[in-house]
This record gives structure tokens, sequence and C-alpha cells, in this order.
């Protein structure tokens, strides 16, 4: 998978990806992300990327032109499966539509900055409106490195152990059960008995009765809109 992401701010987008798994993911050649930025498409002397909005009132809007021009300078590289606009008016991210972006090779994220982007630019680049949930950050760029990440750790071979992005909550409309580790009692707090049994059937069961409490006590709208089986105690394996 290859994102490029347009920004006014490079800096923000780099710490991110030069970390863990995404890093990770790159080196491996698995997913490439290229942060381009946008003033290098502006055409001004002071390379601005904004202007006063029509009508008045507070704030500055991106301009379309540098966009325009810097999207199909990027469309002549390649043809991008979806135009992402990151904005909080777009629609809430979340796994399923995680699952489904994961799928696509290339991907165009374009980072709102001030009041927004002129309105024409939605209309004739973006395909796609996407916001990480309702609270309002001062840019796209922390909220387009969410989706990436995402988007990047779905991609088969990117996790050490393929099975555990099934396992994760959210991913068959549960919370993930309970993890422990060593030790098997610390200051007189023990690790459930069965974890400890090697009994697999059991474990699994376990779990997806642990998922399924865990989900009623803290995101009852889950079980509202989803109906696990009995058969999701087959993704616990592991
Ligand atoms: Cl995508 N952008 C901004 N500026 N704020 C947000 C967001 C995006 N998603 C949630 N809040």
């Amino acid at each position: 998978m290859h994102i490029d992401i347009i920004t006014v701010v490079p800096g923000l987008l780099e710490g991110p990806f030069a970390h863990s798994i995404l890093k990770r993911a790159e080196d491996k050649g698995l997913a490439s992300i290229r942060v381009i930025n946008l003033r290098d498409y502006s055409t001004s002397k002071q390379k601005q990327v904004d202007d006063y909005a029509f009508g008045g009132g507070a704030g500055m809007v991106m301009s379309i032109e540098p966009i325009a021009r810097c999207i199909e300078a990027l469309q002549k590289e390649r043809t991008y499966d979806e135009i992402i606009y990151m904005t909080p008016d777009g629609a809430r991210f979340d796994q399923p539509m995680a699952n489904a972006l994961s799928l696509n090779q290339n991907l165009l994220i374009l980072c709102g900055h001030y009041k927004g982007v002129d309105e024409r630019v939605r209309e004739r680049f973006i395909t796609k409106e996407i916001s990480i949930g309702d609270y309002v950050l001062s840019g796209g760029e922390l909220a387009a490195a969410v989706v990436a990440d995402a988007l990047i750790r779905l991609i088969p071979g990117v996790l050490n152990d393929e099975t555990s992005a099934l396992t994760d909550s959210f991913q068959d409309g549960l919370l993930a059960p309970p993890v422990y580790t060593r030790p098997a009692e610390y200051d007189g707090m023990k690790v459930p008995e069965v974890l400890l049994s090697g009994h697999e059937a059991k474990i699994n069961e376990w779990r997806f009765e642990a998922s399924v409490r865990r989900t009623h006590e803290r995101r009852p709208d889950l079980l509202r809109d989803n109906q696990p089986g009995k058969s999701d105690a087959e993704s616990y394996k592991k």
C-alpha cells in the first residue's frame, strides 16, 4: 500500500511514521508513506496556501489552486483508489472503514487546516471524507496519522503474529478480553485459573465470555448494533 499525505505542516507527520510498526512496515516494503508539503505547490512568493473567506468571518480557507496543482501532479505518478479529505464533518472512522480501506493500493490523504478547504476542492477531487471522532483538532494531520496506522497494521505481514489483528477490539463487534502475562500472582492478585490450564477450548470460551461481559459493561451500544454469534468464540484462539 502506498499513502501520499498532503499537508501544510509536514513536521507533524514525521514522528509517527519514523517509529514502531509503521517504520517496520516501511522497512519490510509492505507500506510506503510520503508526506507532501502543500506549500511546494504555491506560486506566491510567501508560499501562501490560504486566503480570506468570501462573505467574511473569522478564519482562513485553504485555496483550491495549490491543492489542485498538487493533486494533479501526484495523479501523473499514480492512480489513487481514494482521495481522502480529513475533516471533522466527514464520516466517522471505525474498524469496518479501516478494514475496507486497508484493501486499497494507493491512497491520497489531504489534511485540512484553518477553516478548511474551499468547497470546490471537495467537489472536484475528494472521493471520501473522514473524521476520527466528534471533537475538533487544529488540523487533519494527527487524524491522518491515526487512519494510516489503523490501515497499515492490517496489511498481512505487518504484525508479527498475523492472527493478532483478527482478535483486536471491534474486529468482531466486541471489545477484546483482559490479557495477562507473568507473574501468575502479583501481590495477591491472581491470573484467572483457566488461562493457566492449557485447555484451549476452555480458554477460548472464557475469552469470548469475558469479551461479551466487557462489551456489555463498557460499550452496550456495540451489542445493540451487532449480534455476535457463539462461533465468534473461535476467533479467540490466540
Ligand atoms: Cl479529520 N480533522 C480535524 N481538524 N478535526 C477532527 C478530525 C479531523 N477528526 C476529528 N476531529
